[in-house]
């Protein structure tokens, strides 16, 4: 579009929530809601270290990164079998698709499951199925990622690669997420490079928590495509003009960066400076049902917070289109939803 249709302030929670969007960083054992949990305990006989889901949910007051994790890995040992990953992807394919979310790139942490006794075919096989299901039934596209745990060996990332093989085309790609600091991208070097000559897309998260060198690392050492979150580049204005030079998209979570205490306060987000600088940022929920927002909160507080508009808005939409594994021809019918969109609200105005 050559020019963005203006949009009046008051009409732009509604636009944000209205348009379509690709969500490319989001964890799916991180949308597992409190009475979801409680359910799958009940259904499996797994015991809680929480009496309800009012304490689960009070237990959500984090001060950082491991603190966080701690939670979320006691929250996952409710999955035990293929039909609980299929009900927790389902729950936030719906979720998602009323978000306005067309397209979704998903990632599964298998070495949290396996760990457990769970087998891989469990995991995979539910997690596709739901997403196959949502595909055809409720119109919203979506992909798999696996992502390795930084905190655990290059060995065991290596065996959940070769447990997980048999089943290479029910995923598009790998990350790497878990404990940052003290678990540098070299330490994944060997079992990345094993996943690029397979053809899989390359991720990473790097500088959440940890320094822009991580960055760098992630993207020279282990060939990643995209940084998720990647907003410590803002302490490094060479790694800043490298990444809008390179065109490398950031998956950004606003509301994460909040309540993990990487940011102090939404108004003070570096997202609306790495936009201003040319980088290919988009906005993303990473863990939903632990950080208070599903996609549109966090593009809603984010708004609100930081006073961006609806060329900002506009921009994001079409990074998240733009930073997607999908083909240009699955991309063209949402740049036309997207214009849509904008011109409806326009001319609403
Ligand atoms: N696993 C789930 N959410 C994560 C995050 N924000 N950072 C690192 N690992 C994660
Ligand atoms: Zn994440």
């Amino acid at each position: 579009m050559a020019s963005i249709p203006p949009v009046p302030r008051e009409r732009l929670p509604a636009l944000l929530r209205a348009m379509p969007k690709a969500e490319l960083h989001l964890h799916i054992e991180g949308t597992l809601e409190p009475e979801l949990i409680f359910a799958l305990a009940q259904r499996n006989q797994v015991r809680l270290p929480y009496a309800s889901v009012q304490a689960l949910r009070e237990a959500y007051a984090f001060t950082d990164l491991q603190s966080f994790l701690d939670i979320y890995y006691a929250g996952a040992s409710v999955l035990l079998h293929e039909q609980d990953f299929y009900d927790m992807a389902r729950a936030y394919l719906e979720r998602a698709a009323r978000d306005n979310v067309v397209h979704a790139e998903i990632f599964f942490d298998p070495q949290t499951h396996t760990q457990r006794g769970v087998a891989m075919q469990a995991v995979v096989n539910g997690l596709y199925r739901a997403c196959r299901d949502a595909e055809r039934e409720l119109g919203i596209s979506s992909a798999l990622i696996l992502s390795f745990l930084r905190h655990l060996s290059e060995e065991d990332a290596f065996a959940t690669l070769q447990a997980a093989l048999p089943l290479r085309e029910r995923f598009i790609g790998v990350g790497l997420d878990s404990s940052e600091l003290g678990n540098p991208p070299e330490k994944f070097e060997r079992v990345f490079a094993r996943c690029r000559e397979l053809g899989l897309h390359v991720v990473a998260h790097a500088g959440e928590e940890g320094p822009p060198a991580y960055i760098r690392d992630a993207l020279d050492r282990l060939g990643a495509e995209r940084i998720d979150h990647g907003v410590q580049a803002i302490q490094d204005a060479a790694l800043m003009q490298r990444l809008a030079r390179e065109a490398v998209p950031l998956t950004v979570c606003p509301l994460s960066n909040l309540k993990l205490c990487v940011v102090g306060d939404l108004a003070r987000h570096p997202l609306p400076q790495l936009l201003a600088q040319g980088l290919k940022v988009t906005v993303n929920s990473d863990d939903p049902a632990y950080f208070g927002g599903y996609v549109n909160d966090n593009f809603v507080q984010l708004f609100e917070a930081t006073a961006m508009d609806a060329g900002q808005a506009w921009q994001l939409a079409v990074n998240s289109f733009e930073a997607s594994f999908v083909t240009p021809a699955q991309r063209a019918p949402w740049m036309q939803q997207l214009r849509a969109v904008f011109e409806r609200f326009a001319r609403a105005a």
